[in-house]
């Protein structure tokens, strides 16, 4: 008998783009939060790089009113790329070719804005019956990390759903979904951070009713049962239909669920405070910036502490 045809590697991943930004109000007034820079870059430019870096080449926007700017931001733009060529301007010309050139991005709607749940079952009939990621914009993954390489991996080899996981203390579980997972790491081929059988999960819990301070950070592999999952999902915390509810009620039907707990390093984009740690600590790596950068904000700093003159 011909042995069955191998699972076909994943390509496709879902990005929900239609939460409203509130938290970096006024400036989300007109700009999504998502086209906000990092350094010169969209945010969300980084999470469809590290899509496309992870094989995932096909990537679906779950857009809303007022996102209309992101669909223009993977689109060519044909006077501006006449105008910079005129000029022989070719490293811009590539800086503007790289988002149109680093995946296959479409487009839908979510009509209402009912939660992450819903936001993703808005992609079952781009997905079909494979399994996919989802990417969750305010989470930035260092390109030097490999988290969602890794976290495919144990999707092939264990099946069902995979998460990313990061400790943020007792004191930030009540912000995230959080899980209780089985005590020993699962073996496996993959190797590098800790991987868990997960065992339940709850939607930003107070912190004395959290399994753990173990938190969802926004990666995810899904096997495409998660939509029939979702469609059975009532609203549940702040009235929304909450993708860690769908994703317990898989842990209650047997679908194997693991998390990846991730040390590697994470920007949460959705956060001031970390929003403004990400733009210097990614300013301060590049090759373009860092060398002029880095010594202003040393002084800076030692200004700060009252140790120098305040740098120019
Ligand atoms: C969402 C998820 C939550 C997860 C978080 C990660 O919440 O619902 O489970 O921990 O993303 O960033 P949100 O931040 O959209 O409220």
């Amino acid at each position: 008998m011909p042995s069955p045809t191998p699972p076909r590697p994943t390509t496709k991943a879902v990005i929900p783009v239609a939460g409203m930004g509130t938290r970096f109000l006024p400036a989300t007034k007109a700009v999504p939060k998502e086209l906000l820079p990092v350094v010169d870059r969209p945010a969300l430019q980084y999470i469809v790089e590290e899509a496309a870096r992870a094989g995932l080449g096909e990537v679906l926007m779950v857009t809303g009113r007022n996102k209309g700017t992101i669909e223009d931001f993977f689109d060519r733009t044909p006077e501006l790329e006449t105008a910079l060529e005129a000029k022989g301007d070719q490293a811009r010309l590539a800086s503007v070719h790289e988002s149109t050139d680093v995946a296959q991005v479409f487009f839908v709607r979510q009509g209402e804005a009912r939660g992450l749940g819903h936001a993703v079952l808005q992609a079952a009939a781009f997905v079909g019956d494979e399994a996919f990621a989802v990417l969750l914009g305010d989470d930035l993954i260092d390109a030097r990390d490999h988290l969602l390489e890794q976290m495919l991996a144990v999707q092939a080899e264990h099946g069902g759903a995979v998460i990313a996981l990061l400790d943020v203390g007792a004191e930030n579980i009540s912000k995230y979904g959080a899980v209780a997972v089985e005590d020993a790491t699962v073996s496996g081929e993959a190797t590098g951070d800790d991987v868990f059988r997960v065992t339940g999960l709850v939607e930003k819990p107070p912190a004395d009713e959290a399994p753990s301070s173990l938190a969802i950070i926004g990666r995810y592999v899904l096997p495409p049962e998660v939509f029939e999952a979702i469609r059975q999902t009532p609203p549940g915390r702040g009235g929304e239909i909450q993708l860690t509810d769908a994703l317990l009620r898989l842990v209650e039907d047997g679908v194997p669920v693991h998390g990846v707990v991730f040390s590697g390093r994470r920007y949460d984009t959705g956060d001031k405070l970390d929003y403004l740690k990400a733009v210097v600590r990614l300013a301060v790596e590049r090759e373009d910036l860092g060398p002029a950068f880095a010594p202003w904000l040393r002084e800076f700093a030692a200004d700060l502490d009252g140790k120098g003159a305040s740098p120019a």
